[in-house]
């Protein structure tokens, strides 16, 4: 039997832009999703999926491994997940950890950027568009600086960022929210050009300040990309309203996280004001995950 955990994660800049090719930065979160795979006697795989709340990716990574390495042999996988339904990349965790899994039960071995590859075929074949950046966190871990032209990874820093975590109540679509900065492209291509460059202009900012551990100016920059992601139109009255309290109760700096349309904000935090954003969160209707 092989075991692998694949952690989830959360953007901290770059989001949408980095569908069009810009750069990002996103980091790795201590809830994890776990897949159990061995080899069994039956014709049929086995194939458990509690926690996974879209199948699809699961069964195209097998299907994926399976022609890519020619192997028949059924198997028995069994997933288990921490991340909920809150955004934290669950799909991409899930791929990522079952073509780990499959690789080690079959001595298979695969670099980083191998995964990577195999991974994105994944999710290109089941949802046509992303940038990969969630599968990329997945696989090096810690924060990292992804650039979604050629999927390049650079490690940042291995070390917890002090963030607090909000679900707002709603579940986001990616896929829908991705196709409305679409559209909006389609209709407006200079705004939104310009608004991918200012996003990708806080991402190298956001570097800087990382390897600095400036979170002063990490916070400030989060913030502004929040007020840009309102501009594409992915942001909700809710994410707003518990980005400005998290603000006003004294945190560096806050955003939503990820495709926007609900999931979660993400606000940077000192020790000493995490106790009053919390509590501020709770007031605002925001459940702390
Ligand atoms: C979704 O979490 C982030 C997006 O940039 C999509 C992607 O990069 O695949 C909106």
């Amino acid at each position: 039997m092989i075991t692998i955990s694949t952690p989830g994660k959360l953007m901290l800049l770059g989001e949408h832009a980095v569908v069009y090719g810009y750069p990002c930065i996103v980091t790795t979160v201590d809830k994890y999703l776990t897949v159990k795979v061995r080899k069994i006697s039956e014709e049929q795989d086995v194939i458990l999926t509690p926690g996974v709340s879209d199948d699809k990716f699961v069964r195209e990574a097998v299907v994926v491994f399976r022609n890519k390495f020619s192997i028949k042999q059924p198997i028995h996988l069994e997933t288990k997940s921490e991340l909920g339904n809150y955004g934290l990349g669950s799909s991409a965790a899930v791929t990522v950890a079952i073509l780990k899994t499959l690789a080690k039960l079959f001595n298979v071995s695969l670099d980083k950027r191998e995964l990577f590859n195999l991974s994105y075929e994944v999710v290109k074949k089941v949802q046509r568009l992303g940038s990969g950046f969630d599968l990329a966190v997945c696989i090096w871990g810690g924060t990292i600086y992804f650039d979604g032209k050629s999927k390049k990874v650079e490690k940042l820093t291995d070390e917890k960022l002090p963030i607090v975590v909000s679900f707002s109540g709603s579940k986001a679509n990616t896929v829908e929210m991705v196709n409305k900065v679409k559209r909006l492209k389609d209709k407006n291509s200079k705004l939104v050009e310009d608004i991918f460059k200012s996003i990708a202009s806080l991402v190298e900012k956001g570097k800087k300040a990382i390897f600095d551990k400036d979170w002063v100016t990490l916070g400030k920059l989060m913030t502004k990309n929040h007020l840009l992601l309102k501009k594409l139109r992915v942001s909700t009255d809710k994410l707003d309203r518990l980005v400005s309290a998290v603000c006003k109760a004294g945190a560096f700096g806050a955003k939503l996280s990820g495709a926007g349309g609900g999931d979660c904000i993400i606000a940077l935090v000192s020790s000493e004001k995490k106790k009053q954003v919390e509590l501020t969160i709770e007031k605002a209707g925001g459940e702390i995950i």
